[in-house]
């Protein structure tokens, strides 16, 4: 079997967990929205990471299950909120839970899926459970200081590349970076490998956030399932936006500083953003930060015995890189 089918197989067996971890449908205007989010899709890659990690270590992919299903839960989670953070109208092609219902109903529908995720991770056969919750919970503390850091950069004039990557680790490598060592624990990784697969995570994560700045003003709308642009709009620090005012002059350099005006940017203005950003190099810098992280992560899986599903991991990092949605 080939890696990309073994990757839909894996997602497969994600989703059916997925399917079985609702067990009621009442209250439905908790329910109803839960199941809207974890049957809309998604591409499964926290899940699907903590399935092979674990794999790469020797351990069983079913043993992994349950703590698969719970990241990928928590991650959906943050994504409810986050929508809600980001006023954004759209996910996966379809309207966001607080646009198809309301605030309240994304607020309490994603506390519920923080208590799901729990559900699942306790579900996990393994003798180092308490180290999974562990890693689980701090980790989820850290997706929170990234998320808050999101927010701050917003109103903040001074924030710097480096304070950006910071972030980024937090509220998207940090979860990435769970994913894989949650795998490498039910695994029964020696600390080493444990260590490998977190800096593998962590690698992959940031640059996954990098390549998420960039799909947000260069990817196909319909394709992406967000709306193209909702950085520029909300304002965010992204990678582009701070590269590119590294090197911008003139105009473009006042085009880009209307970004850290509350309402300075609209979705008209959003071409001629992807143009500064072709223009001063900030689309080349991005893809370079992602080519150098995905090559990093894929040198810190060399400390891990040679197997297929170690060479799934180094395949998984090129097309996470290659990704266009
Ligand atoms: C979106 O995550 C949020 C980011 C951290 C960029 P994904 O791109 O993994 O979203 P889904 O789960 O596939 O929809
Ligand atoms: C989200 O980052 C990170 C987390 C959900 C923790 P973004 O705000 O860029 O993610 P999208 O673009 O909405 O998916
Ligand atoms: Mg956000
Ligand atoms: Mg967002
Ligand atoms: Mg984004």
């Amino acid at each position: 079997m080939g890696f990309e089918q073994r990757y839909l197989t894996y997602k497969r067996r994600v989703d059916t967990f997925l399917q079985g971890l609702v067990r009621s449908a009442q209250p439905s205007s908790l329910y109803t929205p839960a199941r809207y989010v974890l049957d809309g899709g998604g591409k499964r890659v926290r899940s699907v990471l903590v399935l092979v990690a674990c794999k790469s270590v020797g351990g069983n992919l079913l043993d992994a299950l349950p703590a698969s299903a719970a990241v990928e839960v928590l991650h959906n989670f943050t994504l409810v909120h986050d929508d809600i953070m980001d006023n954004a109208s759209s996910r996966r092609g379809r309207p966001t839970v607080h646009t198809r219902w309301d605030n309240n109903v994304a607020i309490l529908t994603g506390d519920a899926m923080v208590a799901l995720a729990y559900r699942a991770l306790l579900e996990t056969r393994s003798s180092r459970v308490r180290d999974l919750t562990r890693l689980f919970t701090e980790g989820l503390l850290v997706v929170c200081e990234g998320q808050a850091y999101d927010k701050e950069f917003e109103t903040n004039r001074t924030v710097r590349v480096r304070d950006y990557l910071s972030m980024i680790e937090k509220k998207t490598g940090r979860m990435i970076a769970v994913a894989a060592e949650l795998g490498a624990v039910v695994g029964k990784a020696t600390p080493n490998q444990q260590r490998a697969l977190r800096t593998y995570g962590a690698l992959i994560g940031r640059a996954f956030q990098v390549q998420d700045d960039l799909l947000d003003v260069t990817a196909d709308e319909a394709e992406f399932g967000k709306r193209i642009g909702g950085d520029l709009v909300e304002g965010k620090k992204t990678y582009l936006l701070l590269r590119a005012l590294e090197r911008a002059r003139g105009e473009d350099r006042k085009m880009l500083l209307r970004v850290y005006r509350k309402e300075g940017v609209t979705f008209r203005d959003v071409p001629r953003y992807q143009a500064i950003f072709e223009r001063t190099g900030a689309i080349d810098a991005a893809r370079e930060h992602i080519d150098r992280d995905i090559r990093s992560a894929q040198r810190a899986l060399r400390s891990l015995r040679a197997s297929e599903d170690r060479d799934m991991l180094e395949w998984f990092a090129d097309l996470l890189r290659a990704r266009t949605f």
